[in-house]
């Protein structure tokens, strides 16, 4: 049985998620947690491969579907190695992007059906969910300006708007797990929003 907490982090590129997990982590440890900072896509060494096809614009012709099992492949990998492990030694795993980020730049971005996807990632994953996600929320127009553009952020703004219509759809359905946070103000204001919503989960 695990006993750990598994904390996701969720948003649309150039949002700032991994400077508010590394803050989030930083938070955790100075309460006398043990904390695993994880990412996906590629945060295990054949994920780091997987991410590499992913990402690489040169790949043109990389199918939908290869792109949906792709990811549930990162994540596989992900979960066995490197977040259960972490959980059932009780440690506190904040991971940038999970099955959500699926959910939402393969089922609503690119239009492909939600409960397959729901599906595969359930089955890849073994039906771990998080205990809490946090989503970042930013206009994408703006947030864009701060990436490099591989693969996926050469995508048109109208994509990146059904992502993030997609992320606010998912927070309706289930709003205990997974909360909405603006991503607007200062790194210390949106961490603090960030603590707020976790609601002492941890404690
Ligand atoms: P990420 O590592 O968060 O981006 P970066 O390091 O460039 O900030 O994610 C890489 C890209 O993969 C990002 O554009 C979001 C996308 N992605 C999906 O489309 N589906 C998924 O399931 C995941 C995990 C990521």
């Amino acid at each position: 049985m695990r006993q750990g907490l598994f904390i996701t982090l969720e948003g649309v590129d150039g949002v700032g998620k991994t400077t508010q997990a590394l803050i989030l982590k930083e938070y955790f440890e100075q309460l006398g947690y043990e904390v695993l900072h994880t990412f996906e896509p590629g945060g295990t060494k054949l994920g780091n491969s997987i991410r590499q096809i992913l990402l690489n614009p040169q790949h043109e012709e990389l199918h939908s579907m290869t792109e949906i099992l792709l990811y549930a492949s990162d994540r596989a990998q992900h979960v066995y190695e490197v977040i259960l492990p972490a959980l059932n030694a009780k440690k506190i795993v904040i991971c940038d992007r999970y099955v959500d980020s699926s959910i939402a730049y393969q089922g609503y971005g690119l239009g492909l059906e939600i409960r397959a996807i729901e599906a595969v990632n359930q089955w890849a994953t073994g039906g771990l969910i998080p205990d809490r996600t946090i989503y970042l929320d930013a206009d994408p127009a703006l947030s864009l300006q701060k990436t490099e553009g591989d693969r996926i952020e050469q995508r048109t703004l109208e994509y990146y708007a059904r992502v993030r219509k997609g992320f606010l759809t998912i927070a309706q359905r289930e709003p205990e797990r997974f909360k909405v946070i603006s991503a607007d103000g200062t790194r210390e204001a949106v961490a603090d929003r960030i603590i707020k919503a976790l609601g002492g989960i941890y404690l």
